[in-house]
């Protein structure tokens, strides 16, 4: 009888994931190795932390689909990636699932009720960005946790089994890179002056690589949205203690603005380039359409036969990127709350006028150039999957600068976002990634503020071919749009559209970025032309993915950074 009853406590716990879940994963959290650049057979992820990666993959050996597999990615990273993973931040997802259907999720944090169009102006009207960029009054109402759940709906797997690797990093802990103690190291001053109570992230002495990372309030939030699911997070204990946590920092978000959030599942911008399709996202991202406007204005030039990083290249680009940008700071903003005039933005009819005044060989200005007539009534992070069924997945989430708004909410251990900051806090004003907007992108509560990140699916032969996206700001819609033109038009490697030197222009400032590494000649040449040039020392930090074949997959993780391919 004894025996009966222990068998029949072991199945309960069995089926309740006590058992399954608990099984140890066959990742070394504490000796682990950097991989750039793989080719293998089923499934791959590539992300910005080697053990994210690994979590994911290891997801997909069980049976997870490309789903699964993100959504473990994403969590991962919460714990090992903390200047931009999150569950205090919001993101996008974009899918084309075996069914052939392209989806995407929305799960862009939105301005907490109490918020309003002039928070962070001055008596006399001027703008205190230190507000929207740090501390308790720059987040918004955070749903990267909806959107795993909304993402739940294709998943196979049982959420409990895809959070246990994130609880397993964030309990028992991991070492941490070179680059993660340095940058930790960068932050200690924000991190104790942005704090209501010191984070795990300060350390008497200074960090280095290889110290281990423990996060026991992070684990035991993640328990409760575990056991409890989304209302693990958007109620109860933990939507308690980020009110208490904003009350004690002069924050905004309430209880009531927590259980009010909602993930949006949105159509997603399709488009055909030189016979692939595009799949990528829509407001109240801009990346979407304006991916669009560039490859619509690019299509119509023989790129290929410019050469990469020529100056007829990149001069034709940066006036793309110019006049893109432009259309971005006038006309976008969350659709559900301002009128866009999507339709139009990326017509050939308007596109073509668009170009009219593009002069080859002569720098335009974006004084003369600015947005198109329409007559009308550092840090995020990316990752890109696919599996054998079919799936594709690419995704980007932020928490908007590094480490987001720098303050953790005691005892749940997590941060949050900066995010308020890509609203336009001011028409004209820029944020700070440069970008300027307008009314469309003004604070209201429950709007979500526009976002630039641009997580992109290649089909080819109906087929994914390529999963693409990276983080960067403003820089990421021109990063993803010279990754594609470097592998559909350049014919380049997966490993050059990576890592190679990208440029960037987005209206205003009137400059061109160029990355380190840029060739001299080029900018020389571009110089000659009229442009203003300003070197960058990195700009994104792009993940690609690429299956030219049924079991052939290569993935490639930015040099850039410690980002990590992994597959099997
Ligand atoms: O949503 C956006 O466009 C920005 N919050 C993204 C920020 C970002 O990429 C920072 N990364 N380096």
């Amino acid at each position: 009888m004894r025996k009966v009853k222990f068998v029949f406590i072991l199945v309960i716990l069995f089926l309740s994931g006590k058992i399954i879940y608990a099984q140890p994963s066959n990742i070394d959290p504490y000796h682990y190795k950097i991989k750039k650049n793989i080719e293998c057979k089923n499934g791959a992820v590539v992300s910005a932390h080697t053990l994210a990666s690994e979590a994911g993959v290891q997801i997909l050996k069980e049976g997870g689909n490309a789903i699964d597999a993100a959504i473990a990615t994403q969590l991962a990273l919460a714990v090992v990636y903390p200047g931009a993973g999150n569950i205090g931040g919001g993101g996008f997802l974009v899918a084309h699932l075996k069914s052939g259907k392209n989806i995407s999720i929305d799960y862009r944090e939105v301005a907490p009720a109490a918020a309003s169009r002039d928070m962070y102006l001055d008596a006399i009207g001027n703008p205190v960005t230190n507000l929207s960029i740090n501390g308790h009054l720059s987040a918004g109402v955070p749903g990267t946790v909806a959107g795993l759940f909304a993402s739940m709906k294709y998943a196979k797997l049982p959420f409990k089994k895809l959070i246990q690797p994130a609880i397993d990093l964030a309990e028992k802990g991991f070492a941490i890179t070179e680059a993660q103690a340095k940058s930790f190291n960068a932050t200690h001053d924000d991190f104790i002056k942005l704090n209501t109570t010191i984070p795990v992230f300060v350390k008497d002495n200074l960090w280095k690589a290889g110290d281990t990372l423990v996060q026991k309030d992070l684990a035991n939030t993640l328990k409760r949205i575990r056991d409890l699911g989304e209302k693990g997070f958007y109620e109860g204990e933990t939507a308690k203690l980020i009110a208490e946590e904003m009350k004690k920092g002069k924050g905004i978000i309430t209880e009531k603005d927590l259980k009010k959030y909602r993930a949006k599942l949105r159509t997603p911008v399709v488009f055909n380039y030189r016979g692939h399709i595009i799949i990528t996202m829509p407001l109240p991202s801009s990346g979407g359409i304006i991916l669009e406007q560039m490859m619509k204005m690019a299509e119509k030039y023989n790129v290929a036969a410019m050469k990469f990083e020529t100056a007829q290249s990149v001069q034709l680009m940066t006036e793309i990127e110019r006049r893109a940008y432009a259309d971005r700071a006038n006309f976008l903003g969350d659709a559900d709350f301002v009128k866009v005039p999507v339709k139009t933005l990326v017509s050939d009819k308007y596109l073509k006028e668009r170009m009219k005044d593009y002069e080859p060989g002569k720098a335009g200005s974006s004084t003369q150039t600015k947005a198109g007539n329409i007559k009308e009534s550092e840090q995020t992070t990316h990752l890109s999957v696919i599996d054998n069924e079919g799936n594709a997945v690419s995704v980007t989430t932020t928490l908007n600068n590094s480490y987001g708004s720098k303050t953790v909410v005691s005892g749940a251990g997590f941060l949050l976002n900066d995010e308020m900051d890509d609203f336009s806090v001011k028409p004209g004003v820029p944020n700070l990634y440069g970008a300027v907007g307008n009314e469309k992108n003004a604070i209201t509560p429950g709007k979500r503020m526009l976002s630039s990140m641009t997580p992109t699916i290649v089909l080819k032969n109906n087929q994914p071919y390529l999963v693409v996206g990276t983080p960067g700001g403003t820089t990421i819609t021109t990063s993803v749009f010279q990754t594609l033109v470097d592998i559909i038009d350049f014919k380049m490697t997966t490993d050059d559209a990576v890592n190679k030197p990208k440029f960037h222009h987005q209206w205003l400032p009137d400059q061109v970025d160029v990355e380190k590494g840029f060739p001299e000649d080029v900018k020389k040449q571009l110089t000659k032309m009229g442009y203003t040039l300003k070197e960058r020392s990195a700009i994104g930090r792009t993940e690609v993915i690429k299956k030219t074949a049924p079991q052939k997959i290569e993935a490639v993780a930015d040099k850039r950074g410690d980002d990590d391919a992994a597959g099997y």
